[in-house]
């Protein structure tokens, strides 16, 4: 080697190193913007709320602060009481609502698993899979409307039509009231509860709906951090609820209390020509307008409650960010193109093109609004040995 190469050898070997040595430099100092940029957001949020960032809203969409949830409202027609609620404790565990005489709602709605089942689908009945994925009962007392398309308008309602569904317990609502009739101890707690010992479906369903109106969730993280508690979250989980609440627009849908709008989107999950189809409010309106669309879940305690969707197929809280991230493309076959029930996505979903560091973020205020729930044992039902259970 002569030695006009060996300086050009080394010329651009020293070249190649301050090259790398200037994007490290480049990298940690954009890095260590991005860093100062997300505790400078996290200072704002320690701050009063009146001072936080506009939440990114469409304008269509009404500002719903998020705040803690309130208390829960019994209605007119059903007030509280202790009797009744411990009446529909036990009748949610009871398996005898059901035709088979296996199935209790609590078979679905399990305490240790959120309140839900942790399946993808929902054995019911003959062990039939249902359609959809067991929601939490979780705040369901917040909710105007119940199930995922919205079909019961009160939790007595959705209670009824639980009993006599195919999918769930398949039971005929004039049989049910027997089964439980026959039981002197359920005579005596039906009269504690309604004044006489008169068992009908009505007044089954009237006490399993005061029993869930008390399953709320638990004081989260950031309900402290929201009730003036700044320290009661990390700064990551700080700055998810900024992405949360702005660049990742989830408050278009997940707002208030409840983080739900109690509202129907299509997020282009419907699935359209294939076996997983369905059409969700649709099938309850007729409203083609309506095909595709799902009552906007709350994300209270969402870390305990998947899998997630109303179809359940997807397993972890990430995908579905990521779900979000792109913009939530639909798969439907081509042939369908013609198809009047062809779904709209919802306008309000375009792709977010957010950073890993604002996904991670995300994920972490997902864990800081959730609180495992209470634990709840089984209670003893009447007429049944606790060995026969
Ligand atoms: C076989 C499993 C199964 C059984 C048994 C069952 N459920 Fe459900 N539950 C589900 C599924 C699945 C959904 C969602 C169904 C849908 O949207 O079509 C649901 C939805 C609900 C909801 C709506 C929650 C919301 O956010 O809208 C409530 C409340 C509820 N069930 C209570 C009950 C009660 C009370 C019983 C007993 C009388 C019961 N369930 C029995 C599986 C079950
Ligand atoms: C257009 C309204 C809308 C927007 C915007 C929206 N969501 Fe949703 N979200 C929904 C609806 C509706 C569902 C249920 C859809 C279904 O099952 O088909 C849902 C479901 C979810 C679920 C699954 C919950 C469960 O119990 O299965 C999570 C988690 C979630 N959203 C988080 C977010 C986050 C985080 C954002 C912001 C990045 C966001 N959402 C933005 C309406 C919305």
């Amino acid at each position: 080697m002569d030695a006009r190469s060996a300086i050009l050898r080394s010329t651009f070997l020293i070249g190649l190193f301050a090259a790398v040595l200037g994007v490290f430099f480049y990298q940690t100092g954009l890095w260590s913007m991005q860093a100062d940029a997300g505790s400078a957001v996290v200072q704002v949020y320690k701050g009063p709320q009146s001072g936080w960032p506009a939440p990114h809203l469409s304008d269509s969409i009404a500002h719903r602060p998020l705040a803690p949830l309130p208390e829960v409202e019994y209605p007119d027609d059903n007030p509280y009481s202790e009797a009744k609620e411990a009446l529909g404790k036990k009748l949610f565990f009871d398996p005898r609502l059901s035709a088979s005489g296996t199935l209790a709602c609590a078979s679905c709605h399990d305490p240790d698993l959120g309140w839900s089942d942790g399946r993808r689908r929902s054995f019911g009945h003959a062990r039939r899979e249902g359609r959809r994925n067991s929601q939490t009962v979780l705040n369901s007392a917040y909710y105007d409307h119940l199930f995922w398309d919205g079909r019961a308008e009160s939790l007595e309602e959705q209670a009824m039509t639980a009993i006599a569904g195919p999918r769930e317990m398949n039971q005929g609502l004039n049989l049910v009231a027997d089964g439980i009739r026959n039981v002197p101890e359920y005579r005596r707690l039906f009269r504690q509860s309604f004044g006489d010992s008169t068992i009908t479906v009505q007044r089954i369903a009237q006490a399993i709906a005061t029993f869930e109106r008390g399953i709320t969730s638990r004081t989260s993280d950031f309900d402290r951090f929201l009730q003036g508690d700044r320290d009661a979250m990390t700064e990551r989980q700080i700055y998810g609820l900024h992405v949360f609440r702005t660049t990742g627009q989830c408050m278009n849908c997940h707002s208030g209390a409840l983080l739900s709008d109690d509202r129907f989107h299509n997020l282009g999950q419907s699935h359209l020509g294939r076996p997983s189809e369905d059409l969700g409010r649709f099938l309850v309106t007729g409203d083609t307008s309506d095909v595709g669309k799902f009552r906007t879940p709350s994300l209270r305690d969402v870390t305990y409650t998947g899998p997630y969707l109303h179809h359940g197929l997807i397993f972890s809280l990430r995908e579905v960010i990521d779900m979000y991230d792109r913009g939530m493309p639909q798969i439907i076959p081509r042939k369908e193109a013609d198809n009047p029930l062809y779904p709209q996505k919802s306008p309000l979903l375009e792709p977010l093109d957010l950073s890993d560091r604002e996904i991670e973020a995300l994920l972490d205020f997902l864990e800081a609004i959730s609180t495992r729930p209470r634990r709840m044992s089984a209670p003893d039902l009447p007429g049944l040995e606790r060995s026969d259970v």
